[in-house]
């Protein structure tokens, strides 16, 4: 199944598997499609770089083969190096890692690219959009963390809004023109505020997944999305 990538310079809603229900998850991530998700974002945990444990390269498989978008497969886990082909070869399309579990990251991000997925660096709240400088011109995108990771329904840190203006600096300072994703706590209230600091990749769980439809909870964030651009 081709699942090719959406514009990424363009608004894209990534709808997190986190807070699907697991047990119905072929229909959950349908209804987030049929609300125009562009992307299926699903968190990998390892109970050690962050405190919760979710899934590993068989269920990224799984979701595969029933996914019309791209898998937008999120690495919450130490010593991403050791599982990276695993979750390309089971349909990952964009691969992200935490700067900060990561010794030599440069070298990780050709191992992905190496392997035909895109390649993310993630800022964790407390980490300087300042440390991406040196492999600004490697990544193909950058994931600014608005929560501390690891758990799905927190609340979306403020100060994340300036971290997204800084990494834009870092970025056009290297003349590099990639996406920004942005991850945590957002929802129809705050999803204008990140789109206007200049992230264009928005994930979202709870505020999709948490509600009883996750068709027109897609859609109303899209809406609230592009709302700024009118
Ligand atoms: C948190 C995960 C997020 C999470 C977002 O560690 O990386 O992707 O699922 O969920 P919400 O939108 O509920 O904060
Ligand atoms: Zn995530």
């Amino acid at each position: 199944m081709i699942n090719p990538l959406p514009d990424l310079n363009k608004i894209a809603i990534a709808p997190s598997i986190l807070s699907a229900n697991f047990a119905s998850l072929g229909q959950d991530v349908a209804a987030a499609e049929r609300g125009g998700a562009d992307l299926i974002h699903v968190d990998v945990m390892d109970g050690h770089f962050v405190p919760n444990i979710t899934i590993g390269p068989q269920v990224v498989k799984d979701i595969k083969q029933i996914a019309k978008k791209p898998l937008d497969v999120h690495l919450m886990i130490s010593n991403p190096d050791q599982y990276i082909k695993a979750f390309i070869d089971a349909g990952a399309a964009m691969v992200s890692v935490h700067i900060e579990a990561v010794p030599h990251l440069s070298r990780t991000l050709t191992l992905i690219q190496s392997l035909g997925a895109k390649a993310g660096v993630v800022l964790n709240p407390s980490t300087p959009a300042g440390s991406l400088e040196e492999v600004a011109s490697t990544l193909d995108f950058v994931l600014v963390m608005s929560v501390n990771p690891g758990f799905g329904g927190q609340v979306f840190i403020p100060h994340s809004l300036d971290k997204i203006n800084k990494v834009k600096k870092v970025l056009s300072n290297a003349g590099v023109k990639a996406p920004i994703e942005i991850d945590g706590g957002i929802d129809e209230t705050n999803i204008q505020k990140v789109v206007t600091a200049g992230a264009n990749i928005i994930v979202a769980g709870n505020a999709i997944f948490g509600k009883s439809d996750p068709e027109s909870s897609t859609l109303a964030l899209r809406k609230a999305a592009l709302a700024q651009k009118i």
